[in-house]
């Protein structure tokens, strides 16, 4: 059975409204910024397990927008995204509605879910330092703090300042810092880039293999795709896997950034129930299972253990991450973009 529309969000929209109208009851929407390939298999597992049909629209962005304009009449019951400030958006937008749910809190620790129950984590994964093992002896680099040092001697690849896995990690360094002092490690890390921002968090690490840059900052799942060359779509991403060690900075103090994919209800959700169990079924043993053995990413259920990959090469999963509330980070969000455009990063 085919289960998902793979399309854009723009051309889709009257198709799925439509879709809604006509399709049988059993079924539920889902607005994505999570790419297709990454959740296709697990919703197979579920529309096998439970007889309902998922509908995904898949958005590069736009989501907010598309969901406000949709009002009352939209067909989505869920978002599904990457990052905290994503959630916290939503939420800020009065787009989402709460879940109470037993299940959800039981198998999702407190403080990967929103105060209010509207959304709810995932997966965990942290934005680290990959440095190259040519050029960065071992415990050369141990914190975020120093990628901002005068006298640093290496070089970094980031991509850009707006992305927002890095408005995140700037977001955690205004929590750790403030802002002025944040606002001064931007620019010395802007300082010490090796090239100007450009491509995805794996073209990072390729800058770093191709000798540009000594160290990439990359989140943690990406050590795996490219570990095992993307599915087969990129053999020579082995290679780079191969030529950097892993460093979760801040060990010693607050921890590695942490930041987290998640779900959330909306508010005018037409396939409640079902949508709800969907949530449920995302935070279940078999879930959290795929989501750690074909993403590399960390569950948010205890006892489901990390990928035996990240379990060998990302210190079992096992690191000190940093506890700042991820609300904190969503709020400081706006500082950090404030910051990247003050500085210039990457200009
Ligand atoms: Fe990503």
């Amino acid at each position: 059975m085919k289960i998902s529309k793979i399309v854009t969000l723009g051309g889709v929209a009257g198709l799925l409204s439509l879709s809604s109208q006509t399709f049988a009851v059993e079924e539920v929407n889902i607005y994505s910024y999570r790419q297709p390939h990454l959740i296709d298999p697990m919703l197979q597992v579920f529309t096998n397990e439970t007889g309902i049909k998922v509908n995904t629209v898949y958005a590069k962005k736009g989501m907010v927008e598309r969901i406000k304009s949709e009002g009352e009449h939209s067909p989505a019951d869920l978002a599904l995204t990457v990052d905290i400030s994503r959630l916290a958006a939503l939420k800020n937008a009065g787009l989402l509605q709460a879940v109470h749910s037993n299940t959800l809190k039981s198998n999702i620790p407190t403080n990967l879910r929103d105060t209010d129950n509207e959304w709810f984590a995932l997966t965990q994964r942290s934005r680290v330092i990959m440095a190259s093992k040519r050029t960065v002896p071992e415990g050369a680099i141990t914190t975020y703090e120093q990628l901002s040092d005068p006298d640093l001697g290496y070089k970094i690849c980031m991509r850009k300042g707006s992305n927002a896995y890095n408005i995140s990690l700037i977001a955690s360094m205004v929590a750790a810092h403030g802002r002025d002092e944040a606002k001064k490690w931007l620019a010395g890390v802007n300082k010490n880039l090796g090239r100007k921002p450009q491509g995805n968090d794996r073209a990072q690490v390729g800058g770093v293999i191709a000798g540009e840059c000594d160290l990439a900052i990359a989140n943690t799942y990406y050590f795996g795709k490219m570990f095992t060359g993307n599915g087969g779509k990129n053999p020579e991403q082995i290679e780079w896997a191969k030529g950097v060690n892993v460093i979760f900075p801040n060990q010693e103090g607050r921890g590695a950034h942490i930041n987290i994919s998640g779900i959330g209800l909306l508010k005018h959700s037409p396939n409640k129930p079902n949508a709800i169990r969907l949530m449920e079924w995302l935070a279940s043993d078999m879930a959290q299972y795929m989501y750690a053995n074909e993403n590399f990413e960390f569950p948010v259920k205890n006892g489901v253990p990390s990928s035996p990959l990240v379990t060998k090469y990302l210190s079992g999963g096992k690191f000190k991450g940093d506890s700042v509330p991820l609300a904190t980070i969503a709020e400081y969000s706006k500082i950090a973009s404030e910051l990247v455009a003050e500085v210039g990063f990457g200009r």
